[in-house]
């Protein structure tokens, strides 16, 4: 225990000091916030991941041998999305030759028929009308502008080719057309054959095919 007096004393020399440290911190933040903003780094006590080691894109790699540090996919790496594990409804192929329907697994994740149909409708007004237009007489808007203008949706030989074959020519384009695998997905394919299935059965004929 301290004696009355030392005590005292003690208060005496402490009291400026707590003055001068509540001055200093008070004064320090009331100088230190003035709505500036600083390039120097933040004062982080914990930096957990804050700084992380990584390459800038296209910079140059001492680790690697070819001195790249974007690297390729290991080889035989696919895209998770596009990853399908029947062949059928990947390819629109069996091992007879084309689907002659669409694979009921593929109507069943479209959520039906109605759904199919209704999703086909807006893939095709998107991806096939610009070309194919509205009713697939093949006299859409590109078309007019000058190129090729694709066979009617309508005519006989293609009423009759397999869906397998329609979801096919969307995969892998056909001649003068372009393959869409690349923006289309593999449902939307479908659905989209499921759509001009739909559009045949509309049966524009004669003059109008
Ligand atoms: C940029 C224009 C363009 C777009 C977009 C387009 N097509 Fe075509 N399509 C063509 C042309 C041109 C042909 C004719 C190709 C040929 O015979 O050289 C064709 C042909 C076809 C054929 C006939 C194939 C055959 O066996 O003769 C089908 C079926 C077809 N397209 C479906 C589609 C569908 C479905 C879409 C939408 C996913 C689509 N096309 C998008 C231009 C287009």
């Amino acid at each position: 225990m301290l004696s009355l007096a030392s005590e005292k004393r003690l208060r005496m020399v402490m009291a400026p000091l707590v003055v001068a440290l509540v001055a200093a911190v008070g004064g320090g933040a009331i100088v230190g916030c003035r709505g500036e903003i600083s390039a120097d780094p933040p004062i982080l006590p914990i930096r957990n991941m804050w700084r992380v080691a990584r390459y800038n894109p296209q910079s140059t790699s001492d680790y690697f041998p070819d001195q790249r540090s974007m690297r390729l996919p290991v080889e035989g790496t696919m895209s998770r999305e596009g990853y399908q594990d029947n062949a059928e409804i990947a390819t629109g192929r069996t091992s007879e030759g084309y689907s002659l329907m669409i694979p009921s697994r593929m109507v069943d994740q479209l959520g039906g028929t109605a759904e199919m149909l209704a999703r086909g409708g807006e893939r095709f007004k998107i991806f096939c009308a610009p070309c194919h237009d509205l009713s697939g007489t093949g006299n859409g808007m590109v078309v007019k502008r000058g190129l090729q203008k694709p066979p009617s949706f309508h005519e006989d030989r293609l009423r009759h080719i397999p869906d397998g074959q329609l979801f096919a020519t969307i995969t892998n384009g056909v001649r003068n057309m372009a393959a869409y695998s690349a923006q289309i997905p593999i449902a939307d394919r479908w659905a989209i054959v499921s759509y001009v299935r739909a559009l045949q059965l509309t049966g524009i004929s004669g003059e109008q095919k």
